[in-house]
């Protein structure tokens, strides 16, 4: 095991981490370079970004309020750059507006993980049982929502659209509720199935993975710590020694007693990359985090995540874990069109070695996981980027044969970019960039809307 990088939080303090003070609408923002008229779409990108004054020594840095920021792409143009705010509770308070409509649910309503579409609406999510809050085509927030008093708890901040079904999967967890949620919507967007499965201490669960057949489930040692809680934590959850680590692979339409548990090395697991059946095993690649939420309890401090594989062994049932990339990585995506599918491509943030719970690095990744070969897309001098989504060229384009779009910050400017980088020419520099003059502070996930 490579040992814990002393990790630093002192790039919360440089300039790329600094929330913007405002909400603006810039028409027509600049384009270097030749955006592809393919790109009819809105490139959407969420994250923490505290309104009012903001302290990274004491605050949580997943817990600043939600701001989503937004690229409308059309015809080889940008037709406008918007920022907004997600108006949670507090945010509605403090810009004097009134509360935004729709149910309230668990401890937050601060959707700044995510970003989803599913059966014709655009939702922004958030961890540890938040209501989604539905988002119009100007980011505007619309209202939050339980899909028509479908959704008995919380949601989540990662669930599964299956490509093949239009279904969407969740695994929900929150504090105060026994055990973790999994969830069915159906295609039209109504809760069709929520089964409750048995975890013990209430365990963070970001994410989950699943296959054609199954959802897997991980229960893993960072757990609600009362401690974190007292003390005022808005994310009191901690590294627990004593929890131990598991896997849970549960049939698609099982329930509880249908899970089937296998220990694994104690770890945490933000970020699935994909996963898919292929005959007796499963398959499960993930960003593995050695530990997290131990030394610091504001920060994953001690993280380097790296890429490993999981394989699941039905008959056996038992998980052989090994480890696909030492680089440290994070926000994995690949082609969505794959989900759930083999595949071949995934694409990843670099990270500074030692700067693991960084939200963004200073170069991007690809992985060839039939020949192990990586590339890298580095961002130049001062430049750093974080999460980037994946375009395809066209319909049926070939895996990973398309464009990836993500934001740059340039420390020297403070000021922000949207890259389009060809996949035919990943490691060339972008063919198109979107310069802005205002900063886009490093955050969470990117999404692409398409138009129509
Ligand atoms: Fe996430």
């Amino acid at each position: 095991m490579p040992t814990h990088h002393q990790n630093s939080t002192s790039h919360l303090l440089s300039s790329g981490y600094q929330p913007v003070a405002e909400e603006v609408t810039l028409p027509f923002p600049t384009v270097r370079g030749k955006l592809p008229t393919e790109l009819d779409g809105t490139f959407l990108r969420i994250g923490p970004n505290t309104l009012g004054s903001h302290d990274p020594a004491r605050d949580h840095s997943f817990a600043g309020d939600a701001m989503v920021h937004g690229l409308r792409l059309r015809d080889g143009r940008a037709e406008w750059y918007r920022n907004r705010w997600v108006r949670t509770d507090r945010v509605a308070r403090a810009l004097g507006e009134l509360p935004t409509p729709g149910p309230r649910h668990g401890l937050s309503d601060n959707t700044n993980c995510a970003i989803v579409q599913h059966a014709g609406h655009t939702y922004a999510l958030g961890d540890g049982g938040a209501l989604p809050t539905r988002l119009g085509d100007r980011l505007e927030t619309l209202d939050r929502v339980d899909f028509d008093g479908t959704l008995p708890g919380g949601f989540s901040a990662h669930p599964v659209l299956d490509p093949l079904t239009q279904e969407m999967h969740a695994v929900a967890y929150e504090p105060g509720r026994p055990g973790v949620d999994y969830l069915t919507l159906d295609a039209s967007g109504r809760v069709r199935r929520c089964e409750n499965i048995t975890v013990k201490d209430t365990p963070m669960m970001h994410a989950f993975s699943l296959t054609d057949r199954d959802a897997i489930i991980y229960d893993l040692p960072v757990t609600y710590s009362a401690r974190a809680a007292a003390a005022g934590s808005r994310v009191p959850y901690a590294w627990n020694d004593s929890h131990g680590a598991r896997l849970g692979v549960l049939p698609r339409e099982g329930g509880d007693a249908d899970v089937r548990w296998m220990d694994i090395a104690p770890c945490f697991v933000f970020h699935p990359v994909n996963a898919y059946g292929r005959g007796r095993h499963i398959i499960v690649d993930v960003m593995r985090h050695e530990r997290a939420f131990d030394r610091v309890p504001l920060h994953p401090s001690e993280s380097s995540p790296t890429l490993w594989r999981w394989t699941v062994d039905r008959t056996s049932g038992t998980v052989t874990e090994a480890q696909l990339s030492d680089q440290v990585q994070e926000f994995p995506r690949i082609d969505d069109r794959y989900t759930n599918s083999p595949y071949r491509y995934a694409f990843t943030v670099g990270l500074r070695p030692g700067q693991g719970a960084a939200l963004a690095g200073p170069a991007l990744l690809r992985h060839d996981l039939v020949t192990g070969r990586v590339d890298r897309h580095t961002f130049g001098a001062g430049r750093e980027g974080g999460e980037a989504v994946f375009v395809p060229r066209a319909a049926d384009a070939p895996e990973a044969d398309g464009w990836l779009l993500g934001v740059v910050h340039d420390t020297a400017t403070d000021r922000g970019e949207l890259v389009v980088i060809d996949t035919a020419d990943f490691t060339g520099p972008p063919v198109a960039a979107v310069r802005l003059p205002v900063r886009i502070p490093h955050g969470l996930h990117a999404q692409w809307a398409a138009s129509g």
